[in-house]
């Protein structure tokens, strides 16, 4: 059966889903986007990933065709019209298409919203039980990070080299140390069993993961500390994994071909896994 998208006010066959090449997401990449994860039918952590829509719109000065209580609907209309079990749901809105090719933002052109879902087993994944291997590669992106922007040239650069290296994942290096994944938060456990990711700022992107993470880490009295790291010490460290969406918490075993501890993935790394399922399951809407 054909999967439905969501396209400006219709649900449409996605393989007959289009916008306009005069689209400014296709022209400018001048577009935000989200991806939440389905668990059993239901929505993960979607309030922060539409709380992070709304901020990221906000920066670019991009006003949402529908509310986030509406878009939460279409969300919901699209789990249930593509019976979609577990997957996630992507979202993208962009400044729209005007009649040319403008920088400036056009004037009554109504921004384009589209989505559509897609079937992944994120809890039983094999790499879950495997870890990844991670490559590290320079971050090439913009200055403004924090964004979750639909310009994702650098890391569609960086996820292929890992990719044709058979790596998971690529971690970003600036300045001589690790910003974040590809398309993931990056965290590791020191030999003194704190668990060290970046902190936010413009330089990554606020991971809706990372964020619930880090919460549940604390609240369990493990010693977190948001700041830089090198590739160094996450090879010294004792585990090593990354967050996001689509991954939930997954543990990297080798960076750059070299082993992280016994290149295994970690019993914390386990254990915040399946508190992160956990945490999923029971705030699942
Ligand atoms: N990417 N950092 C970057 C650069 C990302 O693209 C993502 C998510 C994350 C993790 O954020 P979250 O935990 O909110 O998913 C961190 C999505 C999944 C993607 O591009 O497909």
């Amino acid at each position: 059966m054909d999967q439905i998208a969501y396209v400006n006010g219709s649900f449409v066959p996605l393989t007959e889903a289009k916008v306009s090449v005069l689209d400014r997401g296709f022209l400018f990449a001048d577009g935000i986007y989200e991806v939440a994860a389905v668990l059993e039918g239901k929505l993960i952590d979607n309030a922060s990933h539409l709380a992070r829509l709304e901020r990221s719109v906000g920066e670019i000065g991009l006003a949402l065709p529908e509310t986030v209580e509406r878009i939460q609907e279409i969300q919901r209309e699209l789990i249930a019209r593509n019976h979609l079990v577990n997957g996630m749901v992507y979202l993208q809105a962009t400044r729209g298409a005007d009649s040319g090719r403008d920088f400036a933002f056009p004037k009554d052109v109504k921004p384009t919203l589209v989505m559509f879902t897609s079937v992944k087993d994120i809890v039983g994944a094999e790499s879950a039980k495997t870890g990844i291997a991670v490559i590290t590669v320079p971050d090439l992106r913009w200055v403004r990070r924090d964004i979750k922007s639909v310009a994702l040239l650098a890391q569609v650069l960086a996820k292929q080299a890992a990719a044709e290296a058979g790596a998971g994942e690529a971690w970003m290096i600036e300045d001589g140390k690790v910003t974040e994944g590809g398309s993931s938060s990056a965290f590791i456990l020191t030999k003194d069993d704190v668990l060290v990711t970046r902190q936010n700022s413009t330089a990554i992107l606020p991971g809706c993961t990372r964020k619930a993470v880090v919460a549940l880490a604390e609240e369990r009295q493990l010693r977190v500390e948001e700041r830089p790291f090198t590739v160094e010490e996450a090879l010294a460290a004792k585990e090593a994994f990354v967050t996001s969406a689509t991954v939930f918490v997954q543990a990297v075993v080798t960076i750059d071909g070299k082993p992280v501890a016994n290149g295994k993935p970690g019993p914390m790394t386990d254990r915040l896994r399946e508190i992160y399922i956990d945490f999923a399951k029971a705030t699942a809407q």
